[in-house]
């Protein structure tokens, strides 16, 4: 007789008075979070006076995200976001989002993404073509100042010189890790006083909010383009017919900068980590890039070449998701895992939690790209790999940054070997995204590709002296 695994909910232990266990939350985010199965399906935690479901079992993460009306944006960490990023995409309720998504799915179709290729290809030269052998670099600022680059020149299709770039990076840092803070640590009036910190932090917010303000001013004056400016300036609401104001544009225009840079920062940062400590991983990235490429810029027509490069994005999707928490909402009472959950019950899904459990990856701290070997997901339970999430609220951006980290790995690794200093470890940084933290790589030439850089014009230094 065959039995049924019976759905288990329980609590986690230590909550803390009145925090809950937001502490653990904050200072041992990882650990506590993989802990969290042991109790059961559905585990409850307290964000501070705040009960919060954590779902801890990939079916129950599936019908989560694919129930978006039942389990709607919201939560404790969304709730602390929407004061910067009002009802954008991501922030939107079910009904507003559905019409914000058919406004912007557009902007991130195959053909669109073919062209933002274009860009991609160009700064990547930009970037590379200013390494010599020996050079030594922070690679994860240099990969962040790269991505928001790209993504603010493809599809916001903005010119930004290199201090507006800087600017705009720093602005982005001190705002995402501050919204996190407030998420993780509510402590309510503390964020009302004037202390430094909040200073900063407000200071960094209206920065951002003046500057895209100014972008948006000069696209009023100057219409037209295909670009996702001009979209949303052009998107009226099917009822009423008014177009959306310029805080509604401003708020998506932050949100697609703020979300599309540091998470393919953070991921190709992991990669070449990842790839500079597996021997073996990096001889065979080496040996299709040098196959596929012989040292020049990948391009979208080199993807079908690049499948071994894939699986290593993939496998470090899987072990450092940069986007490892989200909330959700219920909007009526459900089940979930067997549990009742009344209407207004905030949840928490965490791809890093999921990507962790043996029984859906066995040896789940070892990195092996052959996982995705073949068949990828096929015959993986629904839910259990979600890097990008799932549903209708998945990553719009997926496609774009799966081509952009592509591109950007191989061409870097046709190009360099790029070793870390000896002895070095790697100090995962867990923020609003997961990170590596500083990380200081060797640029070495290529025996067999184009090592030394690509022979561009002279580029001008970064704004960091790199
Ligand atoms: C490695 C890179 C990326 C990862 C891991 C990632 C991850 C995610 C995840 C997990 C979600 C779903 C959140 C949820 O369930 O609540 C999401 C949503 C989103 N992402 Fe990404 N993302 C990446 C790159 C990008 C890029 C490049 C862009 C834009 C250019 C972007 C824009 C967005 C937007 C606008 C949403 C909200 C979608 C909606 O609610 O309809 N992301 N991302």
């Amino acid at each position: 007789m065959t039995t049924i695994p019976q759905p288990r909910t329980g609590e986690a232990p230590g909550a803390w008075p009145v925090l809950g266990h937001a502490w653990q939350l904050h200072s041992r985010p990882l650990e506590f979070l993989s802990e969290l199965p042991r109790y059961g399906d559905l585990v409850k935690i307290g964000m501070g006076p705040t009960p919060t479901y954590v779902v801890c079992q990939a079916e129950a993460a599936h019908r989560m995200l694919t129930d978006s009306r039942t389990f709607d944006k919201g939560g404790p960490f969304f709730d602390k976001a929407r004061t910067l990023f009002g009802s954008s995409l991501p922030m939107a309720g079910w009904r507003e989002h559905r019409w914000q998504r058919r406004q912007m799915q557009p902007a991130f179709q195959p053909d669109r993404i073919d062209a933002y290729a274009k860009v991609m290809g160009e700064e990547i030269d930009r970037l590379t073509s200013r390494w010599r052998p020996g050079l030594r670099q922070d690679m994860a600022a240099a990969l962040t100042r790269l991505t928001l680059r790209i993504v603010t020149r493809s599809v916001l299709a903005i010119e930004a010189d290199d201090e507006a770039v800087a600017d705009v990076q720093e602005c982005l840092h001190i705002v995402i890790d501050g919204i996190y803070q407030r998420a993780m640590l509510p402590l309510g009036p503390y964020y009302r006083l004037p202390t430094r910190g909040n200073r900063r932090y407000w200071r960094a917010c209206e920065r951002l909010h003046r500057a895209i303000d100014g972008i948006i001013a000069d696209r009023r004056a100057h219409p037209g383009g295909e670009d996702l400016v001009a979209m949303l300036l052009q998107a009226h609401d099917d009822d009423t017919g008014e177009p959306m104001t310029d805080v509604d544009v401003r708020d998506q225009l932050m949100v697609m900068i703020g979300a599309g840079f540091e998470t393919t920062a953070n991921t190709l940062s992991f990669a070449l980590w990842l790839i500079s400590q597996h021997a073996d991983v990096a001889a065979r990235v080496h040996a299709e890039v040098d196959a596929t490429l012989g040292g020049r810029t990948a391009t979208p027509a080199d993807l079908g070449g690049l499948t071994y490069t894939r699986q290593v994005l993939h496998e470090v999707m899987r072990m450092y998701p940069a986007g490892w928490f989200f909330t959700r909402v219920t909007t009526t009472e459900t089940t979930l895992a067997g549990h009742t959950l009344p209407a207004g019950t905030p949840l928490l899904y965490s791809a890093y939690l999921l990507h962790h459990q043996p029984e859906l990856f066995p040896d789940p701290e070892r990195f092996d790209p052959d996982r995705w070997a073949g068949k990828g997901t096929e015959g993986m339970p629904r839910g259990a790999h979600v890097p990008f999430g799932g549903g209708n609220r998945k990553c719009i951006g997926d496609q774009f940054a799966l081509v952009e980290m592509t591109l950007v790995l191989a061409t870097m690794c046709a190009r360099w070997k790029l070793v870390p200093d000896p002895g070095a470890t790697l100090n995962v940084k867990v923020r609003g995204t997961l990170g590596t933290g500083p990380l200081h790589l060797t640029c070495e030439p290529r025996g067999g590709g184009r090592g030394g850089g690509v022979t561009t014009a002279k580029a001008a230094p970064e704004p960091d002296g790199s």
